[in-house]
């Protein structure tokens, strides 16, 4: 029986922090296995961990940037090399999530030039970013959930969770909603090859959270939307393009067009920290290729069959044309295009 919205209170869990003047991150390379934090005190030590995966997700990775940059300018002190090759170092760590560049971007806004204090200016910048991740991940939860009628089970990918923002999630953030308000039956998360974002991490939140979890192989989604008609596919977002396509992890494609062939909806939850107006179209969005070690290594082996060649893209693009609804803070978009998109993002 599904417990009642009174009843129900999510487990919070911390991705991302500064405490006691260093950058503390839940190595999530461990999950669920062991729940371990590192505690950085060097940016070159930041910019390792997000290029690592110790943290990831899109606004998780913003949010640790925005602390790693904290700790470039007190290294810098006020040497103008130092803080620029500490903040390269961090907007290299990984290519397609639009929050690393835009946090590095307000981090250095409010910090201004390199000086011995500005440092502590940074930190209350990177502190308002987390803040507001938290505040933005509750308010797209509220309007993302609202977009769900009767109670049906609804299907998610890769981790767009607490652990991949600054707490409660995007795509959870409206599962998690949807669950209090009786609305979600089931969840089905797709495993996520390589790095198993949904079998460690989403189906270790929502377990926590007890919400009600099956995770399949990601080659068994599309039979699963045939056979049990999810009304939703809710997922997050690592860049929202201009005309409104979407980087997310690789899989959200084929999942799309699934759920369109089978008459579910497709909702992308990203707060506008994570639409990049500059990018016309997802033909423009960098797509990181990680190692080809890491395809074979999650199966256990630890060498590919000599002589031949893998491709291992870290995200895919769905075009505008498969979302129904794309939900930000600051509003839902419905079938997204250039203008209305632009018209959300005006807002204050
Ligand atoms: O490679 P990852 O684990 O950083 O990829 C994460 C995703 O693709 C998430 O769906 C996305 O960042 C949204 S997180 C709120």
């Amino acid at each position: 029986m599904q417990e009642t919205e009174t009843e129900y209170a999510w487990q919070p869990v911390v991705a991302a922090d500064w405490r006691d003047d260093a950058c503390v991150l839940l190595d999530q390379r461990l999950l669920p296995a062991e729940e371990r934090y590192l505690v950085l005190d060097g940016v070159e030590d930041v910019a390792a961990a997000i290029r690592d995966m110790v943290v990831r997700g899109a606004p998780a990775i913003g949010i640790a940037a925005a602390y790693g940059a904290v700790l470039a300018y007190r290294q810098a002190g006020a040497d103008t090399g130092a803080l620029e090759r500490g903040l390269a170092m961090l907007a290299d760590a990984r290519p397609t999530a639009a929050n690393l560049a835009w946090a590095l971007c307000r981090v250095r806004r409010a910090a201004g030039p390199p000086s011995a204090d500005a440092w502590r200016a940074a930190l209350a910048e990177a502190r308002a970013i987390h803040r507001e991740d938290i505040e933005m991940n509750h308010q797209m939860g509220r309007l993302g959930a609202a977009l769900l009628s009767g109670r049906s089970a609804v299907v998610t990918h890769c981790n767009a969770g607490a652990l991949a923002t600054g707490g409660f999630g995007t795509a959870l953030g409206v599962i998690r909603e949807a669950w209090a308000a009786g609305k979600i039956a089931h969840v089905f998360a797709g495993e996520t090859r390589p790095w198993l974002q949904g079998s460690r991490l989403t189906a270790w939140e929502l377990a926590r959270d007890r919400i009600p979890v099956t995770v399949l192989a990601d080659s068994a989604m599309s039979q699963m939307f045939r056979r049990q008609h999810p009304s939703w596919l809710i997922v997050g977002a690592d860049r929202v393009a201009a005309n409104g396509d979407v980087a997310n992890k690789i899989g959200t494609y084929g999942l799309a067009l699934s759920a369109r062939h089978h008459g579910a909806r497709v909702m992308v939850v990203a707060p506008s920290s994570t639409v990049d107006l500059d990018t016309a179209s997802g033909d423009d969005i960098p797509i990181e290729e990680r190692e080809s070690g890491e395809i074979w290594a999650a199966t256990g082996a630890d060498a590919a069959p000599a002589g031949v060649s893998f491709a291992n893209p870290a995200f895919d693009v769905t075009p505008a044309s498969l979302i129904d609804a794309l939900v930000t803070e600051k509003g839902v978009v419905e079938s997204p295009d250039p203008k209305a998109l632009a018209a959300v993002m005006a807002r204050p």
